[in-house]
């Protein structure tokens, strides 16, 4: 491994859903560099078949390695899904990975007094059936029920929350028979922090409601200790850089980041090259 503790930790999704993961770790790593990449040429990958998200996860790790990463987080439950095993076997001798879903049911399986745990997420997610295996193998006594919601990311994407559309097909989703004994629920897609106000509202306290953004950090420093890879850093340099750059990007930018962020494009997918990281 190349990479040292001076090195950045990089981060990726789809698009722009994983800067709630983003913005979590700056807030907890405040001496860490930060290299984003969002996919926002293939977005959304929710509905995209395994291989082709593989394909996509497999050239964003190779350009954050490239970058110099030490440590990379896998920002969206989608790739943490289907994509996690490969990078680890792949790359694993260049980079840590770190992905969304096993910090969450790690967390999860270590809550008391409830036996009906609700998820929600993409259809590929979903399908995957990744967190109702990995939660029945940590407590045999949980319930698990999941729901395919493959409307709310496009719809957060295209900035309705905290509004009567996103009320509405928030409530149509959450009515589903699926979820009606839950009492905790994981948004198991990094797009949904956006909505927890409304989901919250929808529940009013009937059911404690969680996302990646409450999980990763522990998990990160777990690795960053272990391996002495905390940088010391007084003065943060990050980097954002998305596969596609639009108007409406960045716009809904600044929705998912409350800070002043500036969107770089980085077509990975056109040249090869490699874009430094002073
Ligand atoms: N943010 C991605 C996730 O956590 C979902 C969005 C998409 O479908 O690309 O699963």
């Amino acid at each position: 491994m190349k990479a040292n503790a001076s090195s950045p930790i990089g981060i990726f999704d789809s698009g722009i859903g994983g800067l709630t993961v983003a913005e979590r770790i700056i807030k907890d790593f405040p001496t860490e560099d930060i290299i984003y990449f969002g996919d926002t040429a293939h977005l959304p990958y929710g509905d995209k078949s395994e291989e082709l998200i593989r394909h996509y996860s497999r050239r964003i790790s190779e350009f954050l390695i490239e970058e110099g990463c030490k440590l990379i987080i896998i920002a969206c439950n989608t790739a943490s899904s289907v994509a996690y095993e490969e990078l680890c076997k792949d790359f694993g001798d260049k980079v840590f990975f770190v992905n969304v879903v096993d910090p969450a049911a790690r967390g999860i399986s270590k809550m008391q007094g409830v036996t009906d745990i609700g998820i929600i997420g993409t259809q590929r997610t979903i399908s995957s059936n990744i967190y109702a295996e990995k939660l029945k193998q940590l407590r045999p006594d949980f319930r698990v029920h999941s729901l395919a919601t493959p409307l709310l990311a496009p719809m957060i994407e295209a900035g309705f929350f905290n509004h009567q559309i996103s009320e509405a097909v928030i409530e149509t989703y959450l009515s589903d028979e699926k979820l009606h004994i839950i009492q905790t629920l994981m948004l198991a897609c990094t797009h949904y922090p956006l909505i927890k106000e409304q989901i919250d509202d929808f529940y009013k306290g009937r059911v404690s409601v969680f996302d990646s953004t409450d999980f990763i950090s522990e998990e990160v420093g777990t690795i960053l200790d272990k391996h002495r890879l905390h940088s010391e850093k007084k003065l943060r340099k990050d980097h954002f850089y998305v596969s596609d750059l639009t108007e409406s990007f960045e716009k809904t930018t600044r929705l998912f980041f409350k800070g002043e962020i500036e969107l770089k494009h980085c077509p990975l997918w056109e040249n090869q090259k490699s874009y430094s990281y002073e």
